[in-house]
């Protein structure tokens, strides 16, 4: 039976074919998501996976309801696999804002579900990093959370000019679009066609933009000049007190597709163009009013970063981590009648809390020195045949040898 098309299964290392995903590197991009996440005071929290469907409908915008995995449930009532985490957390935060001390600063990393299509870097799940700072309207927050998403991208090993932070505002297109005599109707037609502007031909923007109010040209122009004005410059402003301004661009082309932004919005690319978007987030100070049926109104902002594209971006840069597991003692077991003993030191290991592999049933001696070779075994150790109260302690690396009482392990390891 084949694996649904755009789902993935994730494999111990090594993994079986060069475009198989591997478990261990996705747990090692999880530890460093939440190591930095704690560094920067982020603490984390989840929610369901399954929500009611009007919780998109009605918050998310077009594009996502159109990739909603959507059913009826055998209670008859309308269900919808989470596409994206941030209306599962403004009702969260609209649940229980009196409990915490303003502002929040929540991560999570749920699996996500969209019917997308067929493309590279999008797949029908991806695990997203959520970060999110809710209850403060000052861009020093704004900056906070970009200066995260640079240094969870350092983290995983990416460095200056193998990324970029591209940095709009909402709130300067509005100001533009009012200026400029847009249509006060159309202001979502406008920011849609904006936001698919890089990805479609240049008559298909502007036939877009028709009715709108607004040509081509003065967007192009706006564009152009890439002007910090507002809370962007307070933002820009502040990522250059911090020492991040080689990682950050003020481009207007940025938009965002979904509907609920409301000021500085960005996203992260590689600079060499040949992925989709690495993250991507901005302020949306209405949704928890909306979520929240007008109860609770907070500000807000957030970013995701899905694990799909930074796993290939790392991989085309050749800067996956070696993550394979690898154990401390491979134990070998080369007389069968030493197999009770064995076991028992076996055990006494474990409880130090050291990792052990051994043989489960008799197995050659070479086979045994093969298997711990190909593990990468730290020591091969077993019990000297000769004295079988010691044990022989072998570096596998060093291929340096001793021999003493299983206390040794302490000055080894
Ligand atoms: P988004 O731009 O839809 O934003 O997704 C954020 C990131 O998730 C993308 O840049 C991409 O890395 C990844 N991603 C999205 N869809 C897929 C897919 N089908 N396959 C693989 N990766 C994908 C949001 O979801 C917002 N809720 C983020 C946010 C949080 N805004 C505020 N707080």
């Amino acid at each position: 039976m084949k694996t649904l098309k755009g789902f993935r299964e994730f494999y111990p290392d090594p993994v079986p074919s060069r475009d198989a995903w591997s478990f261990s590197i996705r747990q090692w991009l999880f530890d460093t998501w939440r190591n930095t996440a704690r560094q920067y005071g982020f603490v984390e929290y989840d929610g369901a996976p399954l929500e009611p469907l009007e919780l998109y409908t009605q918050k998310s915008g077009e594009e996502i309801v159109n990739q909603l995995y959507n059913f009826k449930d055998k209670g008859d009532r309308d269900v919808a696999l989470r596409p994206e985490m941030t209306p599962t957390l403004a009702k969260l935060v609209s649940q229980s804002a009196t409990q915490y001390r303003k502002p929040l600063k929540w991560f999570s990393i749920p699996q996500l579900f969209r019917y997308e299509r067929n493309q590279k870097g999008r797949l029908r799940e991806h695990f997203q990093l959520n970060a999110d700072i809710i209850g403060e309207e000052d861009p020093g927050a704004d900056a906070e959370l970009i200066s995260f998403l640079i240094d969870v991208l350092r983290a995983v090993g990416l460095r200056k000019g193998d990324f970029v932070i591209r940095i709009s505002s909402r709130t300067a297109w509005q100001d533009f679009y009012q200026k400029n005599g847009g249509h006060p109707d159309r202001s979502y037609d406008f920011y849609q066609a904006i936001d698919k502007m890089e990805r479609v031909p240049e008559e298909v923007t502007s036939q877009s933009l028709e009715g709108t109010g607004i040509s081509i040209g003065q967007v192009r122009d706006f564009i152009g000049r890439a002007e910090p004005v507002g809370d962007l410059a307070a933002v820009v402003d502040q990522l250059t007190q911090r020492g991040l301004s080689d990682f950050i661009t003020v481009d207007y082309r940025i938009i965002r597709g979904l509907a609920y932004y409301t000021g500085v919005v960005f996203e992260a690319f590689d600079c060499s163009g040949k992925f989709r978007a690495i993250a991507g987030g901005g302020r949306y100070d209405n949704l928890v009013n909306q979520v929240s049926g007008g109860k609770v109104s907070m500000p807000a902002l957030g970013f995701g970063m899905g694990d799909v594209v930074l796993t290939e971006l790392l991989k085309d840069l050749g800067r996956l981590p070696d993550t394979a597991f690898k154990p401390d003692i491979y134990f070998a077991i080369e007389d069968e009648s030493l197999r009770p003993q064995s076991l028992a030191a076996i055990q006494w290991f474990r409880e130090q809390g050291f990792s052990v592999v051994f043989p489960i049933t008799a197995t050659k001696s070479d086979r045994q020195f093969k298997h711990a070779t190909e593990l990468q075994s730290t020591l091969l150790v077993h019990i000297d045949p000769l004295n079988p109260g010691q044990l022989t302690f072998k570096n596998l690396k060093t291929r340096e040898k001793t021999t003493g009482p299983r206390e040794q392990i302490h000055s080894l390891s």
